[in-house]
Protein backbone atom coordinates (compact mmCIF):
# COMPACT_ATOMS: atom_id res chain seq x y z
CA UNK A 1 0.00 0.00 0.00
CA UNK A 2 1.39 3.48 -1.10
CA UNK A 3 1.90 5.92 1.80
CA UNK A 4 -0.94 8.63 2.25
CA UNK A 5 -1.89 11.49 4.74
CA UNK A 6 -3.37 11.00 7.49
CA UNK A 7 -6.66 12.77 5.78
CA UNK A 8 -7.48 10.59 3.41
CA UNK A 9 -6.71 7.29 5.83
CA UNK A 10 -9.46 8.50 8.21
CA UNK A 11 -11.92 9.26 5.20
CA UNK A 12 -11.24 6.19 3.96
CA UNK A 13 -11.47 4.69 6.93
CA UNK A 14 -15.51 5.88 6.87
CA UNK A 15 -15.69 4.56 3.32
CA UNK A 16 -15.93 0.31 3.53
CA UNK A 17 -19.30 0.50 5.68
CA UNK A 18 -21.22 3.21 4.02
CA UNK A 19 -24.14 1.85 2.67
CA UNK A 20 -25.53 2.75 -1.19
CA UNK A 21 -29.05 3.60 -1.48
CA UNK A 22 -31.43 4.86 -4.15
CA UNK A 23 -32.90 8.40 -3.75
CA UNK A 24 -36.21 10.19 -4.73
CA UNK A 25 -35.20 11.10 -7.91
CA UNK A 26 -34.02 7.80 -8.98
CA UNK A 27 -30.38 8.54 -8.37
CA UNK A 28 -28.00 6.61 -6.22
CA UNK A 29 -26.29 8.34 -3.54
CA UNK A 30 -23.74 7.58 -0.69
CA UNK A 31 -25.59 7.16 2.25
CA UNK A 32 -22.80 8.50 4.42
CA UNK A 33 -22.49 11.55 2.93
CA UNK A 34 -26.57 11.52 2.45
CA UNK A 35 -25.85 13.07 -0.84
CA UNK A 36 -25.70 12.24 -5.25
CA UNK A 37 -24.04 10.44 -7.63
CA UNK A 38 -20.37 10.83 -8.64
CA UNK A 39 -20.90 13.37 -11.26
CA UNK A 40 -23.03 15.66 -9.06
CA UNK A 41 -20.37 15.80 -5.97
CA UNK A 42 -17.76 15.91 -8.55
CA UNK A 43 -19.85 19.28 -10.28
CA UNK A 44 -19.70 20.42 -6.48
CA UNK A 45 -15.75 19.77 -6.70
CA UNK A 46 -15.31 21.86 -9.64
CA UNK A 47 -13.94 19.02 -11.58
CA UNK A 48 -15.02 16.29 -14.24
CA UNK A 49 -15.64 12.51 -13.13
CA UNK A 50 -15.52 10.54 -16.21
CA UNK A 51 -15.22 6.74 -17.92
CA UNK A 52 -13.86 5.31 -21.02
CA UNK A 53 -17.33 3.87 -22.50
CA UNK A 54 -17.67 0.72 -25.01
CA UNK A 55 -19.82 0.46 -28.28
CA UNK A 56 -21.51 -2.47 -27.69
CA UNK A 57 -22.95 -2.47 -23.40
CA UNK A 58 -23.55 1.04 -24.48
CA UNK A 59 -25.94 0.16 -27.27
CA UNK A 60 -27.07 -3.21 -25.88
CA UNK A 61 -27.03 -3.03 -21.78
CA UNK A 62 -29.54 -0.30 -19.65
CA UNK A 63 -27.70 -0.82 -16.81
CA UNK A 64 -24.43 0.27 -18.60
CA UNK A 65 -26.50 3.18 -19.98
CA UNK A 66 -27.81 4.26 -16.55
CA UNK A 67 -24.82 3.77 -14.90
CA UNK A 68 -22.95 5.59 -16.86
CA UNK A 69 -25.44 8.75 -17.67
CA UNK A 70 -26.12 8.77 -13.76
CA UNK A 71 -22.51 8.83 -12.53
CA UNK A 72 -20.22 10.54 -14.82
CA UNK A 73 -19.72 13.73 -16.78
CA UNK A 74 -17.23 13.07 -18.98
CA UNK A 75 -16.41 9.70 -21.62
CA UNK A 76 -13.30 8.75 -23.17
CA UNK A 77 -14.33 6.42 -26.23
CA UNK A 78 -12.29 3.12 -25.02
CA UNK A 79 -11.16 2.75 -28.82
CA UNK A 80 -13.93 3.73 -31.60
CA UNK A 81 -11.92 7.45 -31.83
CA UNK A 82 -8.56 5.44 -32.53
CA UNK A 83 -7.10 5.50 -36.10
CA UNK A 84 -8.48 1.83 -37.28
CA UNK A 85 -11.68 2.75 -36.31
CA UNK A 86 -12.12 6.06 -37.77
CA UNK A 87 -10.16 5.91 -40.72
CA UNK A 88 -9.95 2.09 -41.86
CA UNK A 89 -9.33 3.05 -45.60
CA UNK A 90 -6.77 5.84 -46.84
CA UNK A 91 -9.48 9.33 -46.92
CA UNK A 92 -11.73 7.30 -45.59
CA UNK A 93 -13.55 8.58 -42.28
CA UNK A 94 -15.82 6.50 -40.62
CA UNK A 95 -17.35 8.11 -37.33
CA UNK A 96 -20.58 5.75 -36.92
CA UNK A 97 -19.50 4.15 -33.68
CA UNK A 98 -17.48 7.72 -31.70
CA UNK A 99 -20.56 9.63 -32.85
CA UNK A 100 -23.05 7.79 -31.24
CA UNK A 101 -20.94 7.74 -27.81
CA UNK A 102 -20.38 11.43 -28.60
CA UNK A 103 -24.45 11.67 -28.94
CA UNK A 104 -24.85 9.87 -25.68
CA UNK A 105 -22.29 12.26 -23.82
CA UNK A 106 -24.23 15.24 -25.43
CA UNK A 107 -27.68 14.14 -24.46
CA UNK A 108 -26.93 13.75 -20.79
CA UNK A 109 -24.65 17.16 -20.76
CA UNK A 110 -21.20 15.08 -20.18
CA UNK A 111 -17.98 16.01 -21.97
CA UNK A 112 -15.48 14.04 -24.28
CA UNK A 113 -12.40 13.58 -24.44
CA UNK A 114 -11.23 12.98 -27.43
CA UNK A 115 -8.64 9.90 -27.40
CA UNK A 116 -6.44 9.28 -29.31
CA UNK A 117 -4.79 10.78 -32.79
CA UNK A 118 -1.64 9.76 -32.61
CA UNK A 119 -0.20 5.87 -31.31
CA UNK A 120 1.55 3.27 -31.56
CA UNK A 121 -1.20 1.15 -31.76
CA UNK A 122 -4.59 0.11 -33.36
CA UNK A 123 -3.10 1.75 -36.18
CA UNK A 124 -5.29 0.50 -40.18
CA UNK A 125 -2.92 -1.59 -42.17
CA UNK A 126 -2.62 1.27 -44.74
CA UNK A 127 -1.35 3.78 -42.39
CA UNK A 128 0.99 1.10 -40.58
CA UNK A 129 2.49 0.74 -44.46
CA UNK A 130 2.09 4.41 -45.50
CA UNK A 131 4.76 5.27 -42.60
CA UNK A 132 7.03 2.60 -43.17
CA UNK A 133 7.64 2.90 -46.82
CA UNK A 134 7.78 6.30 -46.47
CA UNK A 135 4.99 7.95 -49.08
CA UNK A 136 4.93 11.17 -47.34
CA UNK A 137 4.26 9.99 -43.94
CA UNK A 138 3.58 13.53 -42.41
CA UNK A 139 0.64 13.97 -44.98
CA UNK A 140 -0.84 11.06 -43.94
CA UNK A 141 -0.85 12.10 -40.32
CA UNK A 142 -1.42 15.19 -40.88
CA UNK A 143 -4.90 14.25 -42.84
CA UNK A 144 -5.76 12.15 -40.31
CA UNK A 145 -5.30 14.78 -37.55
CA UNK A 146 -7.37 17.10 -39.48
CA UNK A 147 -10.17 14.30 -40.58
CA UNK A 148 -10.76 13.58 -37.08
CA UNK A 149 -10.16 16.72 -35.23
CA UNK A 150 -12.33 18.82 -37.31
CA UNK A 151 -15.08 16.44 -37.73
CA UNK A 152 -15.66 16.73 -33.93
CA UNK A 153 -15.34 20.51 -34.84
CA UNK A 154 -17.66 21.28 -37.61
CA UNK A 155 -20.12 18.40 -38.64
CA UNK A 156 -19.82 16.00 -35.68
CA UNK A 157 -22.46 15.73 -32.93
CA UNK A 158 -20.81 17.77 -30.94
CA UNK A 159 -17.57 19.79 -29.88
CA UNK A 160 -14.90 17.79 -28.48
CA UNK A 161 -13.00 20.02 -25.98
CA UNK A 162 -10.28 17.63 -25.17
CA UNK A 163 -7.68 15.69 -27.12
CA UNK A 164 -5.22 13.26 -26.52
CA UNK A 165 -3.23 14.12 -29.21
CA UNK A 166 -0.20 12.29 -28.62
CA UNK A 167 -0.14 8.63 -26.32
CA UNK A 168 2.58 6.65 -25.57
CA UNK A 169 5.57 8.37 -26.89
CA UNK A 170 8.34 7.49 -24.43
CA UNK A 171 9.76 4.23 -22.91
CA UNK A 172 10.07 3.28 -18.99
CA UNK A 173 13.49 4.47 -19.78
CA UNK A 174 12.45 7.71 -20.67
CA UNK A 175 13.61 7.33 -24.46
CA UNK A 176 12.02 8.41 -27.70
CA UNK A 177 9.65 5.15 -28.18
CA UNK A 178 10.54 3.10 -31.47
CA UNK A 179 7.76 3.54 -33.10
CA UNK A 180 5.95 4.02 -37.17
CA UNK A 181 5.99 8.16 -36.56
CA UNK A 182 9.32 8.17 -34.73
CA UNK A 183 10.59 5.62 -37.70
CA UNK A 184 9.01 7.69 -40.70
CA UNK A 185 8.88 11.33 -38.91
CA UNK A 186 11.59 11.38 -36.24
CA UNK A 187 11.27 13.20 -32.66
CA UNK A 188 9.52 16.13 -33.93
CA UNK A 189 6.17 13.94 -35.26
CA UNK A 190 5.47 15.01 -31.67
CA UNK A 191 5.60 19.29 -32.16
CA UNK A 192 3.88 18.38 -35.59
CA UNK A 193 1.21 16.28 -34.22
CA UNK A 194 0.25 19.27 -31.30
CA UNK A 195 0.83 22.22 -34.17
CA UNK A 196 -1.63 19.91 -36.59
CA UNK A 197 -4.02 19.49 -34.21
CA UNK A 198 -3.96 23.31 -33.02
CA UNK A 199 -4.20 24.76 -36.77
CA UNK A 200 -7.44 21.96 -36.82
CA UNK A 201 -8.82 23.43 -33.71
CA UNK A 202 -7.80 26.72 -32.00
CA UNK A 203 -10.25 26.34 -29.25
CA UNK A 204 -9.18 22.38 -28.46
CA UNK A 205 -6.99 21.66 -25.25
CA UNK A 206 -4.69 19.51 -26.53
CA UNK A 207 -2.69 16.82 -24.18
CA UNK A 208 0.19 14.55 -24.21
CA UNK A 209 -1.31 10.86 -22.46
CA UNK A 210 1.46 8.15 -20.93
CA UNK A 211 1.02 5.45 -18.49
CA UNK A 212 3.51 4.87 -15.34
CA UNK A 213 4.71 7.99 -15.55
CA UNK A 214 2.68 9.41 -12.32
CA UNK A 215 5.09 9.50 -9.57
CA UNK A 216 8.70 10.62 -9.47
CA UNK A 217 10.40 8.45 -11.90
CA UNK A 218 12.32 8.17 -14.89
CA UNK A 219 9.70 8.45 -16.99
CA UNK A 220 7.93 11.00 -15.61
CA UNK A 221 11.20 12.68 -15.35
CA UNK A 222 11.26 12.73 -19.06
CA UNK A 223 7.96 13.13 -19.74
CA UNK A 224 8.18 16.90 -17.81
CA UNK A 225 11.25 17.54 -19.63
CA UNK A 226 9.81 16.90 -23.38
CA UNK A 227 6.46 18.91 -22.11
CA UNK A 228 8.73 21.54 -20.81
CA UNK A 229 10.79 21.77 -24.18
CA UNK A 230 7.91 21.75 -25.92
CA UNK A 231 6.48 24.62 -23.88
CA UNK A 232 8.97 26.53 -24.22
CA UNK A 233 9.02 26.30 -28.41
CA UNK A 234 5.91 27.73 -28.43
CA UNK A 235 4.19 24.01 -29.23
CA UNK A 236 0.47 24.20 -28.63
CA UNK A 237 0.14 21.52 -25.61
CA UNK A 238 -2.02 22.66 -23.36
CA UNK A 239 -2.07 19.37 -20.50
CA UNK A 240 -0.81 15.91 -19.73
CA UNK A 241 -2.48 13.07 -18.81
CA UNK A 242 -2.01 10.62 -16.16
CA UNK A 243 -3.22 7.06 -17.53
CA UNK A 244 -3.07 5.58 -13.88
CA UNK A 245 -3.22 1.81 -14.84
CA UNK A 246 -2.20 0.73 -11.20
CA UNK A 247 -3.08 -2.08 -8.75
CA UNK A 248 -2.96 -3.17 -4.86
CA UNK A 249 0.05 -3.96 -3.20
CA UNK A 250 3.61 -2.57 -2.84
CA UNK A 251 4.96 -1.02 -6.18
CA UNK A 252 1.97 -1.15 -8.41
CA UNK A 253 0.95 2.47 -7.33
CA UNK A 254 2.73 5.96 -7.03
CA UNK A 255 2.69 6.80 -3.91
CA UNK A 256 0.77 10.21 -2.63
CA UNK A 257 3.82 12.55 -1.93
CA UNK A 258 5.34 11.27 -5.38
CA UNK A 259 1.82 12.08 -7.56
CA UNK A 260 1.51 15.02 -5.59
CA UNK A 261 5.10 16.32 -6.64
CA UNK A 262 5.00 15.68 -10.25
CA UNK A 263 1.91 17.10 -10.62
CA UNK A 264 2.99 20.40 -9.14
CA UNK A 265 5.77 20.01 -11.43
CA UNK A 266 3.89 20.08 -14.52
CA UNK A 267 1.51 22.63 -13.57
CA UNK A 268 4.18 24.38 -12.80
CA UNK A 269 4.61 24.79 -16.38
CA UNK A 270 1.58 25.99 -16.98
CA UNK A 271 0.17 22.65 -17.98
CA UNK A 272 -3.37 21.43 -17.33
CA UNK A 273 -2.98 17.64 -15.26
CA UNK A 274 -5.83 15.16 -16.13
CA UNK A 275 -6.36 11.34 -14.65
CA UNK A 276 -7.01 9.50 -17.77
CA UNK A 277 -7.74 6.15 -17.22
CA UNK A 278 -8.01 4.75 -14.18
CA UNK A 279 -8.16 1.15 -12.84
CA UNK A 280 -6.57 -0.68 -9.75
CA UNK A 281 -5.78 -4.14 -10.53
CA UNK A 282 -6.76 -6.79 -7.91
CA UNK A 283 -4.72 -9.62 -8.78
CA UNK A 284 -1.72 -7.52 -7.90
CA UNK A 285 -2.27 -8.30 -4.19
CA UNK A 286 -2.21 -11.13 -2.12
CA UNK A 287 -5.07 -12.29 0.23
CA UNK A 288 -9.28 -12.66 -0.15
CA UNK A 289 -11.21 -10.98 -2.38
CA UNK A 290 -12.44 -8.77 0.54
CA UNK A 291 -9.77 -7.80 1.82
CA UNK A 292 -8.52 -6.83 -1.62
CA UNK A 293 -11.47 -4.61 -2.25
CA UNK A 294 -10.85 -2.79 0.50
CA UNK A 295 -7.34 -2.14 -0.65
CA UNK A 296 -8.72 -1.00 -3.91
CA UNK A 297 -10.38 1.28 -2.35
CA UNK A 298 -7.78 2.95 -0.23
CA UNK A 299 -6.08 3.18 -3.60
CA UNK A 300 -8.66 4.93 -5.04
CA UNK A 301 -9.20 7.15 -1.95
CA UNK A 302 -5.49 8.41 -1.79
CA UNK A 303 -5.20 8.98 -6.03
CA UNK A 304 -8.36 10.81 -6.20
CA UNK A 305 -7.81 12.63 -2.48
CA UNK A 306 -4.33 13.83 -3.91
CA UNK A 307 -5.68 14.74 -7.22
CA UNK A 308 -7.81 17.31 -5.81
CA UNK A 309 -5.52 18.80 -3.47
CA UNK A 310 -3.06 19.10 -6.87
CA UNK A 311 -5.34 20.96 -8.71
CA UNK A 312 -6.14 18.08 -11.44
CA UNK A 313 -9.52 19.14 -13.32
CA UNK A 314 -10.39 15.62 -14.80
CA UNK A 315 -10.42 12.28 -13.40
CA UNK A 316 -11.50 9.77 -15.70
CA UNK A 317 -11.27 5.71 -15.16
CA UNK A 318 -10.99 2.79 -17.34
CA UNK A 319 -14.51 1.85 -17.52
CA UNK A 320 -16.88 1.84 -14.41
CA UNK A 321 -18.16 -1.83 -14.23
CA UNK A 322 -16.38 -4.93 -14.05
CA UNK A 323 -18.47 -6.36 -16.43
CA UNK A 324 -16.60 -4.70 -19.00
CA UNK A 325 -12.63 -3.99 -18.47
CA UNK A 326 -10.02 -4.13 -20.63
CA UNK A 327 -7.84 -5.28 -17.88
CA UNK A 328 -8.53 -9.38 -17.77
CA UNK A 329 -7.35 -9.50 -21.86
CA UNK A 330 -4.64 -7.18 -21.13
CA UNK A 331 -3.23 -9.69 -18.03
CA UNK A 332 -4.58 -12.49 -18.92
CA UNK A 333 -6.37 -12.98 -15.61
CA UNK A 334 -9.55 -12.30 -14.25
CA UNK A 335 -9.68 -8.93 -12.02
CA UNK A 336 -11.80 -6.54 -10.82
CA UNK A 337 -10.11 -3.33 -11.57
CA UNK A 338 -13.25 -0.82 -11.47
CA UNK A 339 -15.60 0.32 -8.70
CA UNK A 340 -18.85 -1.46 -9.84
CA UNK A 341 -18.89 -5.01 -9.96
CA UNK A 342 -20.40 -7.18 -13.05
CA UNK A 343 -23.84 -6.68 -11.83
CA UNK A 344 -23.50 -2.62 -11.88
CA UNK A 345 -23.49 -2.76 -7.60
CA UNK A 346 -21.01 -0.11 -6.25
CA UNK A 347 -17.98 -1.67 -4.63
CA UNK A 348 -15.85 -0.21 -1.55
CA UNK A 349 -14.37 1.39 -4.38
CA UNK A 350 -17.12 3.89 -5.53
CA UNK A 351 -18.14 4.38 -1.87
CA UNK A 352 -14.25 5.82 -1.38
CA UNK A 353 -14.24 8.08 -4.50
CA UNK A 354 -17.72 9.55 -3.31
CA UNK A 355 -16.59 9.86 0.42
CA UNK A 356 -13.21 11.92 -1.31
CA UNK A 357 -15.59 13.80 -3.16
CA UNK A 358 -17.70 14.94 -0.72
CA UNK A 359 -14.98 15.67 1.92
CA UNK A 360 -13.85 19.42 2.32
C1 LIG B 1 -7.20 -0.35 -24.71
C2 LIG B 1 -8.66 -0.77 -24.76
O1 LIG B 1 -9.20 -0.69 -23.46
C3 LIG B 1 -8.77 -2.17 -25.30
O2 LIG B 1 -10.14 -2.52 -25.49
C4 LIG B 1 -8.02 -2.29 -26.63
O3 LIG B 1 -8.03 -3.65 -27.03
C5 LIG B 1 -6.60 -1.80 -26.50
O4 LIG B 1 -6.59 -0.48 -25.97
N1 LIG B 1 -3.72 2.85 -22.84
C6 LIG B 1 -4.54 3.57 -23.68
C7 LIG B 1 -5.84 3.00 -24.11
O5 LIG B 1 -4.24 4.73 -23.99
O6 LIG B 1 -6.22 3.43 -25.39
C8 LIG B 1 -5.82 1.49 -24.05
O7 LIG B 1 -7.12 1.01 -24.33
C9 LIG B 1 -5.34 1.03 -22.69
C10 LIG B 1 -3.95 1.50 -22.42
Amino acid sequence: MAPMTARFTRRAGLVAGAAFVATASGAHADESTGRGALRDLADARGIRIGAAVASRPLANEPAYRETLAREFSSVTCENVMKPSFVQPAAGTFDFQASDAIVAFATAHGMTVRGHTLVWHQQNPAWLERVAAVGENPADALRDHIFGVVRHYRNDGPAPVPVWDVVNEALTDNGLMRDTLWSRALGPRYLADAFRWAHEADPDSRLFYNDFGAEGMNRKANAVHAMLRDLTRDGVPVHGVGLQMHVGIGAGHTPSVTDLAANIARLRAIGLDVHVTEMDVKLQTGTGGDEARRTDQAQVYADVLGTCLEAGVTSFTLWGFTDAHSWIPGFTGKPDGALPFDTAYEPKPAYHALARVLASD
